[in-house]
């Protein structure tokens, strides 16, 4: 148990101690899907639980290329492919290529004035949503169970760093300028990734810890699952957005909502699935995000290994571990932060409350200089070098098919 505190366990038995107590189930604690196409972007479907659906085009394509020993030999040709106008690479087997071929096609209903409309708006707000994205999606991420167990057993599990890099080269797609247009990478970042959740779904069940962390699946990463992932990273920030009172205009909204839409297509999620409004959106989420929140030893491991990397970017100054532990609550909220044994650094929790509202207003032109508390830039600052510390991991990352399993 690398990396982990006694403390940290303590706090995540609290945790769960406390789920049991109230009578929830910890990780499996799933409603009745009853979220109607009608509100999808396809606008009607068959209405099957996307528990039980996984990703029939691309899911025996990649097993095959597992079986055949092939990885190494496809991932090299993988990484010469970079670039959203390049065509497909030679010497892959014939039926990948088909597959990637089609997959990376954009859907009939993808606007392309949106999507341009969308990086605009991924531009000038990238402060808060790289911060949303990375920190708080990473926090939420943990605390799905069965997201931070299959990250956990699987071979990037083992070297974090690597995987935060990786992660990021898509979040970073997707908010780029050019994410979409020819000389974007957003939709080589999406097929690549999608063959990877292939592979893992056909690695992980092979794990000797697949028996106690299945959670009742035969196969991970099911469409259900991906729009847990999609709503911890789209909803959420349009929670937060809205919740901080930031500025977004309708058509704003409208582009954020459609570069999702698009980027969780290209990662193979069902059109049916897929929310058409943001008002979709949140009833979907309440119905399969909200319920299966929960404390994992996995996720709390994973969190502590996240914030101390975070922290060590941040300042030298020794207030680093505190801040990002209290700014990480901060984003997440209290019960989040508990499942997570995120300790409660309460002087810089408080701080953080009282200095990031003024920031916010700042930021937006509402409130001038001489009136943001001078501790804001502490933190400001620290947020900064977090980011860059993003940028600069992903830079000359790639992202290939893993061949195995967590090792160990
Ligand atoms: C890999 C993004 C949903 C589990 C990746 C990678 C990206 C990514 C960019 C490639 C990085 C790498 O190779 O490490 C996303 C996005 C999702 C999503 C944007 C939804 C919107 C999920 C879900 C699960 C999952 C729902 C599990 C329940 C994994 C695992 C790996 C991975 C286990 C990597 C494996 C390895 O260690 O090689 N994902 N993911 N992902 N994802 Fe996802």
């Amino acid at each position: 148990m690398d990396g982990l505190s006694r403390r940290k366990m303590l706090m995540a038995g609290g945790a769960l101690g406390a789920f049991t107590a109230l009578g929830v189930a910890p990780a499996n604690a799933r409603s009745l899907w009853t979220w109607a196409p009608g509100s999808s972007v396809a606008g009607s479907g068959a209405g099957i639980d996307p528990q039980w659906v996984w990703d029939e085009e691309a899911d025996p394509v990649v097993a095959a290329v597992l079986e055949r020993g092939e990885v190494a030999a496809v991932n090299a040709r993988l990484a010469t492919w970079t670039r959203n106008d390049q065509p497909v690479p030679t010497g892959l087997p014939a039926e990948l290529r088909d597959f990637m071929e089609h997959a990376r096609q954009l859907p009939p209903w993808a606007d392309r004035a949106k999507l341009e409309a969308a990086a605009t708006f991924n531009k000038g707000r990238g402060f808060y949503l790289n911060l949303l994205n990375g920190v708080g999606g990473g926090m939420l991420s943990t605390a799905i169970p069965r997201e931070a167990r299959s990250v956990y057993h699987s071979k990037g599990g083992a070297d974090m760093e690597d995987r935060v890099a990786k992660t990021s080269l898509l979040g970073f797609a997707i908010g780029a300028l050019d994410a979409y247009r020819p000389d974007g990478d957003v939709i080589v970042q999406a097929v690549k990734t999608r063959m990877v959740h292939a592979a893992v779904r056909h690695l992980l069940p092979q794990s000797p810890a697949w028996p106690r962390i299945s959670d009742g699946q035969k196969t991970p990463i099911s469409q259900a699952d991906i729009m847990v992932t999609w709503h911890s990273l789209a909803t959420y920030a349009m929670q937060k957005m809205l919740e901080w009172k930031i500025n977004v205009t309708p058509a704003e909204s409208a582009a954020y909502l459609h570069v999702w839409q698009v980027s969780v297509h290209m990662l193979g999620a069902h059109d049916e699935y897929i929310p058409a409004t943001w008002d979709a959106a949140e009833a979907q989420s309440k119905q399969v995000l909200d319920p299966v929140l929960a404390s994992t030893r996995e996720g709390v491991e994973l969190t502590d290994i996240l914030l101390g990397q975070l922290a060590e970017q941040t300042s030298p100054g020794g207030i680093d571990r505190p801040l990002v532990d209290a700014l990480a609550r901060y984003l997440v909220g209290d019960r989040v932060a508990d499942l997570d044994a995120i300790p409660e650094e309460r002087f810089w929790l408080k701080t953080i409350k009282l200095v990031w509202p003024p920031l916010v207003a700042f930021r937006e032109g509402l409130l001038p200089l001489p009136l943001v508390p001078p501790l804001a830039w502490t933190i400001d600052e620290a947020i900064r070098q977090y980011i860059l510390w993003f940028l600069t991991k992903g830079r000359g990352a790639t992202i290939s098919l893993p061949d195995t399993n967590r090792p160990g």
